[in-house]
């Protein structure tokens, strides 16, 4: 048997934007993982197991459209393999979320197809494979999500360059609220691609301050300047909030994170439910993380940059 595991993601700064070409800041989620595990079969044919959705299928049943039978069949080409396999993905990741759940089944999927047939995958390979199957899914992806998720650190995105590696200079905590409510990336996506078109430059001076706002963030990290961070993601929040992408529910909890002592708080990913984020250090983190719950938070996850 071969296992292999995927963290999930989280945004920091720069969501929507990074779609138009704008830096976007991003980091790795490791205390929740996607996990494939792949064992051999007497049988040709490869069986597919995803108990967390119901899946249990043989592959050629799937469509090509199916982002794990894509994912599947990719690493398979790539590790020119065949013949009979199981293939089982579970998650420890909110799906529809905003924490890159689906990149993350799609790295466990590749990182444990290649492992099994002893193909080498780079993690930059690992990464154009996934978005193949991001784009299945998410319609016009930044491709942010496979590639912070395939590379595990922390980056500086832009869309079609070579992620930069965010330098850290002390320690970074940051809580997690998730509202319950599904992000639909897609459509909001979409919505903003209407917005875009129907008035380019009033979106794209909201996206040129997105950008800005993450580049001074990333220096902020990189020169462990703390205390200019949660200010950079409030004004990121106001500005997610004009393009439309934010949600009541994200809102409740963006507030009871700053009145509870939070440094900053803004929604992360799609928007339009899913999660947020609140930089946090040791004095605000039980304060802020109560807040949350009551607020009305499913779950709380701690995550942190440096040390
Ligand atoms: C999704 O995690 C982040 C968005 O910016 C979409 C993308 O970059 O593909 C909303």
């Amino acid at each position: 048997m071969t296992q292999a595991s995927a963290p999930g993601k989280v945004i920091l700064l720069g969501e929507h934007a990074a779609v138009y070409g704008r830096p976007a800041l991003a980091a790795p989620v490791q205390a929740v993982r996607a996990h494939a595990e792949v064992v051999r079969l007497d049988e040709n044919h490869v069986r597919v197991e995803a108990p967390d959705i119901g899946l249990d299928s043989l592959l050629k049943d799937l469509s090509e459209s199916h982002p794990l039978a894509k994912a599947i069949r990719l690493a398979m080409q790539e590790a020119h393999a065949s013949g009979g396999l199981r293939v089982r993905v579970t998650s420890d990741i909110p799906p529809a979320s905003g924490l890159g759940s689906s990149a993350a089944v799609s790295v466990a999927i590749l990182r444990a197809i290649s492992a099994h047939f002893e193909h080498e995958l780079v993690a930059d390979r690992v990464a154009q494979m996934a978005f193949e199957v991001e784009k299945l899914q998410h319609g016009d992806p930044s491709g942010i999500d496979n590639t912070v998720v395939a590379f595990e650190i922390p980056v500086l995105f832009v869309k079609g360059e070579e992620p930069r590696p965010v330098g850290v200079t002390g320690r970074f905590q940051f809580l997690i609220g998730d509202t319950g409510e599904p992000s639909p990336t897609k459509a909001l996506v979409t919505m903003l691609r209407g917005r875009w078109t129907g008035d380019t430059e009033f979106v794209d001076a909201l996206f040129d301050s997105i950008g800005e706002l993450t580049d001074q963030a990333a220096a902020s990290i990189g020169q462990g300047r703390m205390g200019d961070l949660g200010p950079l993601m409030n004004h990121n929040q106001t500005l997610l909030e004009t393009l439309g992408v934010s949600s009541p529910s994200l809102e409740r909890l963006v507030l009871a994170a700053r009145e509870a002592g939070a440094a900053g708080a803004k929604l992360s990913g799609g928007g339009g439910g899913g999660v947020m984020i609140a930089l946090v250090d040791d004095s605000t983190l039980e304060a802020v993380d109560t807040a949350l719950h009551e607020a009305g938070a499913v779950r709380t996850i701690h995550t942190e940059l440096g040390q």
